[in-house]
């Protein structure tokens, strides 16, 4: 198979956009780095390629397979913690850390995909668990098994935006226990009967990880943390994989980019960058992908300028 600079052989997960994210975070030497969602290190090594400051880096993740992996291809060169990015940023403001660079790349990585004891995956039998971090209590299974029809009904809404999720919740209530996702996923593509070229319970599973994982509540109060956590001049960008991620990126950021006198952020992308064909031959997971990224305003500058 032919290489490709998006492939990378330390790792089974490819970082998605990786030039993109270089362009708009435009790493100089000697610049501090934050990566809330360090995963496999893709972005993070390119990135600290081009600081050379392993110093001044901080590789955020809440699973312990991908902090294993860090501290495999860093060491304690760079700093690396095992949280999830709000609390995380919530100690490193108390800490009075401030970045040039942040980058969070939200989401799943591949070996959660691929791997079927951790139970994301529809497709491979495994545990109802979609855990990214494996000391936490709530897994997939007690939602499947023990919500009430109506609190399952508005979360497959809520979360996964999926239409017939009555009619999934009277399935699923109707059909307890579950056990395993391919027991699950066949019981939820009764409601949808006929051919469609998304898999049924693609939605399901959607709402079940986004719940478990607590994803659009920790997003929706980590990034206004995170915006604090940059110096002056310093670049933020966010990769989201689905619409109700990129909305909550796009409306906080729209909301701190605003037309008021005291903004505190340039947008750097009016429309989301995606990915590019030539990229999507590679890494058919960032089709999805929608990158938004913003300069924290420098003031002084500004004011400087104005004068
Ligand atoms: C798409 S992967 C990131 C891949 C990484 N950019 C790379 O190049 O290898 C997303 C990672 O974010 C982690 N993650 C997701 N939500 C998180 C959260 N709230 N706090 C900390 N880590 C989180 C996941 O465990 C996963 O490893």
């Amino acid at each position: 198979m032919p290489q490709n600079k998006h492939q990378n052989n330390d790792s089974h997960h490819v970082p998605v956009l990786l030039d993109e994210v270089l362009e708009c975070l435009n790493p100089q030497k000697g610049e501090a780095y934050l990566d809330l969602t360090a995963g496999y290190g893709g972005h993070a090594g390119a990135i600290l390629e081009q600081t050379g400051n392993p110093d001044e880096t901080v590789l955020v993740d809440r699973d312990e397979n991908a902090v294993r992996e860090l501290k495999k291809r860093f060491g304690d060169t760079v700093s690396i913690r095992r949280q999830d990015f709000l609390s995380a940023a919530q100690e490193l403001a108390g800490e009075q850390e401030r970045f040039d660079m942040i980058l969070a790349d939200l989401g799943v990585s591949s070996p959660h995909l691929n791997e079927a004891n951790r139970g994301f995956a529809l497709q491979l039998e495994g545990p109802l668990d979609m855990r990214m971090d494996s000391s936490q209590d709530l897994r997939a299974e007690t939602i499947v098994n023990t919500y009430k029809e109506a609190e399952l009904a508005d979360l497959l809404w809520k979360y996964g935006e999926e239409p017939k999720a009555r009619q999934i919740a009277r399935l699923i209530t109707g059909n307890r226990p579950f056990t395993t996702t391919t027991e699950l996923a066949a019981v939820v593509a009764r409601a949808w009967p006929g051919r469609s070229r998304v898999h049924p319970a693609t939605r399901t599973f959607q709402a079940l990880r986004i719940a478990v994982n607590d994803e659009l509540q920790l997003l929706e109060h980590g990034l206004p943390v995170w915006l604090g956590l940059l110096k002056p001049g310093g670049r933020i960008a966010v990769i989201s994989f689905h619409s109700l991620e990129d909305g909550i990126v796009k409306r906080l950021l729209a909301e701190a980019a605003g037309d008021r006198y005291d903004a505190e952020l340039k947008l750097l992308t009016k429309r989301p960058i995606t990915a590019s064909p030539q990229e999507l031959v590679f890494n058919p997971r960032a089709r999805s992908a929608k990158l938004r990224a913003a300069v924290k305003i420098n003031k002084e500058r500004e004011a400087s300028n104005a004068y």
